[in-house]
Order: structure tokens, then C-alpha cells, then sequence
């Protein structure tokens, strides 16, 4: 059976800044946009932990650390990276149209 993917306008490239993140809502999803250097990540805003929100964590290169409870995820797989997170963040394909920031969901 095939899989029906849409894709959904998150933000415009410029909105999010440089090594920083930022919140969208968009339907029933909640989301944290990262901007690592130029290249783009987007994943569940919402930790997998508990009530921490991912966009406002602290951001080190392609890991970011919930500033609830310390744990840790990098962008681009989701993967837990440190502890007490133990279960791997959700993940988006992101696409780059013009200035504008899509994703596959
Ligand atoms: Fe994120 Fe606990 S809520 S590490």
C-alpha cells in the first residue's frame, strides 16, 4: 500500500534565525524549525521526555538540548543523544522551495 505524503509551508527561510530556532503550528502539528548554519531541520517542537519545547532549547550544532531536563536529540535522525530522553524525536523531510520552507508529512 503507498503512503500519501502532503506537503505543508511551514515558514519563510529568512523567518528562522541563523544557529537558532523557531515554533510553528500548522494543523495538528506543533514543530521546532532549526537553522544549523545554513541547512534546515524541522522535528516535533514537543519533547519526547516530557513538557519541554524543543525551540526553545540550546542549540549546538546538529544536537539540541531541551531546557527541561538537559536530554538531548540530534536534528538530523532524531537519535537520542543524551539522557533522560529515551525515546528518538520525530523527524520531517525538509524542503527548500525559493524562500520558502516546506515539509513532507
Ligand atoms: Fe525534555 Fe525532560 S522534558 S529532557
Amino acid at each position: 500500500m503507498s503512503e500519501t505524503r502532503t506537503r505543508i509551508r511551514l515558514c519563510a527561510t529568512r523567518d528562522v534565525d541563523w544557529n537558532g530556532a523557531l515554533k510553528v503550528e500548522t494543523g495538528d502539528l506543533t514543530l521546532a524549525v532549526f537553522n544549523v548554519e545554513g541547512a534546515f531541520y524541522v522535528t516535533d517542537d514537543a519533547c519526547t521526555h516530557g513538557p519541554g519545547s524543543l525551540s526553545e532549547g540550546y542549540l549546538d550544532g546538529h544536537v539540541i538540548e531541551c531546557d527541561f531536563h538537559n536530554g538531548a536529540f540530534d536534528l538530523r535522525t532524531g537519535a537520542v543523544v543524551a539522557p533522560p530522553c529515551m525515546i528518538p524525536l520525530r523527524t520531517y523531510k525538509v524542503i527548500v522551495e525559493g524562500d520558502d520552507l516546506l515539509i513532507e508529512a
